[in-house]
């Protein structure tokens, strides 16, 4: 039996499985793992401080593998926003074949990856979205349901109705993203519609994940709730880890505090520190209710290997059932 689908086709990797962009932690390392055990890893290109920096990052990737992986452009207003066109141009000269955008419509840059041959997967939180996404000419789209780690939107609807309802009115082969750890989460979007599934969380706990055994112990440990919602009061809603830090950001904006409040609460370089230390209440660290789907921290071809084994396992069953 073999899982292939619109998007495995699409995008030319073995699995209908995809390691999402993950700041700090989709590094070249990780991006190869998954590419090299037949799924598709997009490592984000603002994880490279530089253009420059990033191609020499794909070439590390290239160094590990010679197959398929992608770049993840997370465009979020921003002050000083980085130079996209550049990255988005060292990308497409590198030869790298798949990107995936996120925060932000990708029309102005598809003509770009049209003329370079490189297949857009566009990641987004609503159906109105996705079908826009759809319209502009996107290759493909990625829904996120409301149990995602990172931005789940603003609809809070999760991927069991998400996903069917975008499958009856979108054309174009789409993933389902948030809530995915193992193989019957991997059936049953593809039973809803979906062409293959998205996953974050599950990867970082994976022994290639370069991040401190303290966060991977720390999500074995903890449940389906071990999230907090930040930032709904400002419309930016970020699922993370419940720790001190989210707690607070939660209680502040609660009591009717400013962005300003917690903005040295929830600062990236604190973010960095739990995962290089692990010192999990230094700052805001991101994770999904799959928390309460992990108990293991699996290589990543262990982990893609049993996956497959349960949907197939899954699939052969429930098609006896019917037989
Ligand atoms: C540690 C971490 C960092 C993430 N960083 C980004 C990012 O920079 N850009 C992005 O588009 N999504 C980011 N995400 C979201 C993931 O790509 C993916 O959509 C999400 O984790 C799916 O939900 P799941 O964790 O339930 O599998 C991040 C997720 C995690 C867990």
């Amino acid at each position: 039996m073999s899982l292939s689908t619109r998007f495995t086709t699409l995008f030319d990797v073995e699995h209908p499985i995809v390691c999402g962009g993950m700041t700090r932690v989709g590094t070249p390392g990780l991006t190869a793992a998954v590419a090299r055990a037949g799924a598709l890893a997009f490592m984000p290109a603002h994880n490279s401080p530089t253009p420059e920096e990033l191609v020499k990052d794909i070439a590390r990737v290239r160094d590990l593998t010679d197959r398929p992986f992608g770049v993840n452009f997370t465009i979020l207003p921003s002050r000083n926003p980085p130079p996209w066109e550049e990255y988005m141009r060292a990308t497409v000269e590198s030869g790298v074949r798949a990107v995936e955008t996120a925060g932000q419509n990708p029309e102005p840059y598809l003509p770009m990856f049209r003329d370079g041959g490189v297949k857009v997967l566009h990641k987004c939180t609503s159906v109105r979205h996705a079908l826009k996404a759809e319209r502009i000419g996107v290759d493909a789209v990625s829904i996120d349901g409301f149990e995602a780690a990172g931005h789940p939107g603003e609809d809070d609807v999760p991927g069991l109705v998400v996903i069917p309802v975008l499958a009856s009115q979108i054309g174009i082969p789409f993933i389902a993203s948030g809530g995915f750890a193992d193989g019957g989460g991997l059936v049953a979007a593809l039973a809803l519609g979906a062409a293959g599934i998205s996953m974050g969380t599950r990867f970082m706990c994976t022994v290639e994940a370069p991040i401190h055994d303290n966060v991977k112990a720390a999500i074995v440990a903890n449940d389906e709730r071990s999230t907090n919602l930040i930032f709904r009061q400002l419309r930016n809603t970020g699922r993370y880890a419940k720790n001190a830090v989210s707690d607070d950001i939660v209680r502040i904006l609660g009591e009717g505090g400013a962005f300003e409040d917690v903005s040295d609460l929830a600062a990236g370089p604190r973010g960095a520190i739990v995962l290089e230390t692990g010192d999990l209440d230094a700052g805001l660290w991101c994770a999904g209710q799959t928390q309460g789907l992990i108990f293991d921290v699996p290589t990543v071809a262990d982990l893609l290997a049993r996956i497959v084994a349960e949907a197939e396992g899954t699939i052969g069953s429930l098609g006896a059932l019917r037989g």
